[in-house]
């Protein structure tokens, strides 16, 4: 049994004209120990996804219907408040795109890690320092026991961020949801906390989804990738198989504009055009109008996700088309 399915998702936002529609029909699915990437532009629906997960998101403004959410076979839409905080944290942790604003600068590290420890595991003030200090140590910050009592301003970027790991996975959550947990990082700092990422996914066991715009990022990290377009996937694959034979024309964008080491990051092909707002999508294919393949076909009617053979998810009629003549390498 799978330890997340997301099924039919749909989220929906309350505006001034009404309901607008942010994410829709998105589904994957993740196994216990396993890694799942979610890629897409900047306003794709990736943490519309990740925050509907843990049911973050404002419960008069916002609304998912039709969307089932289950983990460890229980459905998370219908928990209660109480069983839903219990979730949150203990189970399934998550860590955003700036340990800043996610730290409280008033309290020590010691008592905003001590605040997960003393709500969720009981434990007294002397007993959550300690199991402070180790967690510290597990996120492998030098002089720990030292460390614990300062405040988050007097910590770098990469520390700070550490920290928050700390926090995730104070109560070995089986499921670790990372939004863009590096974009805010340079890339020194950022090679660091991935592979703290990964090596703390192997010491406790548990099962990682890593949010990210950067296709290269997250192919490496994660076996398997969702790829998001306008509010919905448009391709899901193993990570190879979308490293190398990427088959929708914006997974493919989407890899050329991986910064290569000798090339300048800021000179590179980015897909030409803008995604569009939420709900504000064309009738056809959504990356009909920056795509340089569509047909007329592509515009006239909405687009299905394909199963491929394969085992490969693909939202794109030319190309399934090619993949299924058995020559998907041809189009890369
Ligand atoms: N609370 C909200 N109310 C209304 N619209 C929202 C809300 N949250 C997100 N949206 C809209 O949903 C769409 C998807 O946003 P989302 O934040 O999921 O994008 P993203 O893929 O995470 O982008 P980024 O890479 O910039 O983080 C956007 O069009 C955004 O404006
Ligand atoms: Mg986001």
């Amino acid at each position: 049994m799978a330890l997340l399915e997301v099924e039919n998702l749909n989220v929906e936002f309350r505006g001034d004209g009404g309901w607008t529609r942010a994410v829709s029909d998105v589904g994957f699915s993740l196994d216990e120990n396993a890694s799942l990437g979610i890629v897409g532009e900047s306003g794709s629906g990736k943490s519309v996804c990740a925050l509907s997960i843990l049911r973050l998101h404002h419960r008069r403004m916002s609304r998912m219907p039709g969307s089932r959410i289950r983990y460890d076979g229980r459905d998370l839409l219908t928990l209660s408040n109480r069983e839903l905080r219990q979730v949150r944290g203990a189970d399934i942790a998550m860590i955003f795109q700036d340990p800043m604003t996610s730290l409280n600068p008033v309290l020590t590290i010691a008592d905003q890690i001590g605040e997960t420890l003393r709500i969720h595991q009981g434990l007294d003030r002397a007993a959550a320092r300690r199991r402070a200090v180790e967690l510290l140590d597990m996120v492998r910050i030098p002089d720990a026991a030292r460390r614990v009592d300062e405040y988050p301003h007097r910590l770098s970027g990469g520390m700070r961020q550490r920290v928050m790991i700390a926090m995730a996975i104070a109560c070995r959550p089986r499921l670790l949801i990372a939004d863009e947990p590096t974009t805010a990082l340079d890339v020194t700092i950022q090679a660091q906390i991935m592979q703290l990422l990964r090596e703390l996914q192997a010491e406790i066991g548990m099962s990682v989804i890593l949010i990210s715009h950067d296709l290269g990022l997250v192919a490496e990290f994660v076996q398997r990738v969702v790829v998001m377009y306008a509010g919905h996937v448009v391709e899901e694959a193993d990570a190879a198989d979308i490293f190398t034979r990427p088959l929708h024309p914006y997974t493919e964008g989407l890899l050329r504009a991986i910064p290569k080491l000798d090339h300048d990051a800021r000179r590179l092909p980015a897909i030409p055009g803008n995604i569009p707002a939420a709900g504000n999508w064309p009738q056809g294919c959504r990356f009909s109008p920056r795509c340089a393949l569509a047909e007329p076909a592509c515009r006239a009617a909405p687009v299905p996700l394909d199963a491929l053979a394969t085992g490969r998810r693909l939202r794109c009629p030319p190309r399934r088309a090619i993949a299924r003549d058995g020559m998907p390498e041809a189009v890369v």
